[in-house]
């Protein structure tokens, strides 16, 4: 078989397959390049599609979720390409031009994508249904809906909140004045994108300033959107609305998030060193490398450069030695997709490292606290844990277990990293839910040195 055949062939085995098993490997080398960044793949359709004009989007996240936001961009009227050189196209429309899907909008597991494609269709005279996965349908949606009909968007969605969500979007919005009680990117960017046709300025606070990657695209587009944290760290964003749009390129950074679980392979593997090239290194999304980096981790940023308006660096990962720390609750809202992988780490620290401010992690793909904790139980470690906060103690960890990814793609390969350190291997069941985020994971895993296989092929 062609290197090039036998490469696609393992890409498809490990992409297709459901149930994978990692073990013990001799350390991690090479470049590690992982795929574009998630948040920003969202965002680069969206307001490609609300702009006038052709967005060209380079580095887009070719996963499960950002695919599931271009379906119902597509559905909203906008035309969405693959060019041949592997940039997509967004032919967009302007906000007058977006149309009612004449099919309900299945945004599968994609909290981003629901969160903000509410807020888009809240702010125009369009009327869409909601729906997606049964971890999606589990989630909070009122946090967004709730601000959204003070906008002026008429709501109606399943008893507490949940999805399918109907919603008949406002002609004339109002700006809005919203203090939310959680830090989230979500929230807010469902806000400021409901704000582009509404009189007046949209205005968000919100404890903590989560990542800011709606507020530095709308700029991109040429919105006018200022931003400030107050001493305390509370975090003000305004918009200035009735903004026409203007297409304009994206380059999307090498997803951090993506990056955590190479990087923390890396940590915990003895004979570990790779580089991972043209990272994202937006400090609102690099809490966990200060954090591994406290905690004794070797790793080290070069070239830092800004790219398509994001700052991003090489990052180099050797093998160290860790010890326990206490994050601070202030930090959460930088690495609030990172503390399963973080946990992980924490099992090979000497000591105890403490996570505080987390509750957050109730209410993501999973309850990312319980099943993380429960996780890392089942396969011989300890943690302790309550509704805002976990800690883990570092002891080895014996593996040969099978954990359930409960639709959670991070808790699958949180998991699949665990197997790397632990006596026996660990198998992670339902990593088809990898996809979403990070399709080669495994495939890039083992080109770097790891061992994750189909437990299929092994039977
Ligand atoms: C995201 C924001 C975060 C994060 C999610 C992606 C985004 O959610 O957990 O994976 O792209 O805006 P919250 O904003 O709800 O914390």
């Amino acid at each position: 078989m062609s290197e090039a055949i036998s490469q696609m062939s393992e890409t498809n085995t490990l992409s297709a397959s459901d149930i994978l098993q990692s073990c013990q490997h001799g350390g991690l080398s090479g470049e590690f390049a992982v795929p574009g960044d998630k948040s920003i793949s969202h965002r680069s359709l969206v307001l490609g599609g609300l702009a006038i004009g052709t967005t060209r989007i380079t580095g887009l996240l070719e996963g499960d979720d950002v695919k599931a936001t271009a379906n119902a961009m597509r559905a909203l009227g906008v035309a969405i390409t693959r060019d041949e050189d592997g940039s997509w196209l967004v032919d967009g429309v302007g906000t007058a031009g977006l149309q009612s899907p004449t099919q309900p909008l299945d945004l599968g597991n994609s909290g981003t994508g629901v969160r903000l494609l509410m807020g888009v269709v809240a702010g125009l005279p369009v009327t869409a249904t909601f729906y997606g996965d049964e971890s999606l349908s589990m989630r909070p949606m009122a946090r967004v809906t709730n601000p959204l009909a003070e906008m002026g968007a008429h709501v109606t969605s399943r008893e507490g909140g949940r999805l399918p969500v109907m919603i008949k979007g406002a002609r004339t919005p109002l700006a809005a004045t919203h203090t939310s009680k959680v830090a989230s990117a979500q929230v807010k960017s469902a806000i400021l994108l409901a704000g582009i046709n509404a009189r007046g300025t949209s205005a968000v606070t919100e404890p903590h300033a989560s990542r800011d990657h709606t507020e530095s695209m709308l700029r991109h587009f040429g919105a006018s959107v200022t931003q400030t944290t107050a001493a305390d760290g509370t975090h003000h964003v305004a918009l200035q609305g009735e903004v026409i749009l203007r297409a304009a390129d994206v380059v999307v950074p090498r997803d951090p998030s993506s990056a955590a679980f190479p990087i923390v392979a890396a940590l915990l593997t003895p004979g570990s060193d790779i580089i991972l090239p043209g990272v994202g290194i937006n400090p609102l999304r690099t809490g966990l490398i200060t954090t591994l980096q406290e905690m004794g981790g070797e790793i080290n940023l070069s070239h830092a450069r800004v790219k398509g308006g994001e700052s991003v660096a090489d990052i180099r990962v050797r093998h160290s030695r860790l010890h326990g720390i206490d994050v601070p609750a202030g930090r959460a809202a930088s690495m609030i997709d990172e503390y399963p992988i973080l946990a992980i780490a924490a099992t090979q620290a000497n000591g105890i490292t403490r996570m505080q401010g987390v509750a957050e992690l109730r209410v993501k793909e999973t309850d990312r606290i319980a099943v993380v904790a429960d996780g890392i139980e089942s396969a011989g470690g300890t943690v302790h844990y309550d509704d805002d906060s976990i800690s883990v103690t570092g002891s080895p960890i014996a593996g040969g277990v099978t954990i359930a990814s409960q639709h959670d793609h991070r808790i699958a390969m949180s998991f699949l990293t665990l197997g790397m350190i632990s006596d026996t291997p660990i198998t992670v069941a339902g990593c088809q839910t990898i996809n979403t985020s990070f399709p080669n994971f495994a495939t890039l895993m083992n080109r770097c040195g790891a061992q994750i296989s189909s437990v299929a092929d092994q039977a």
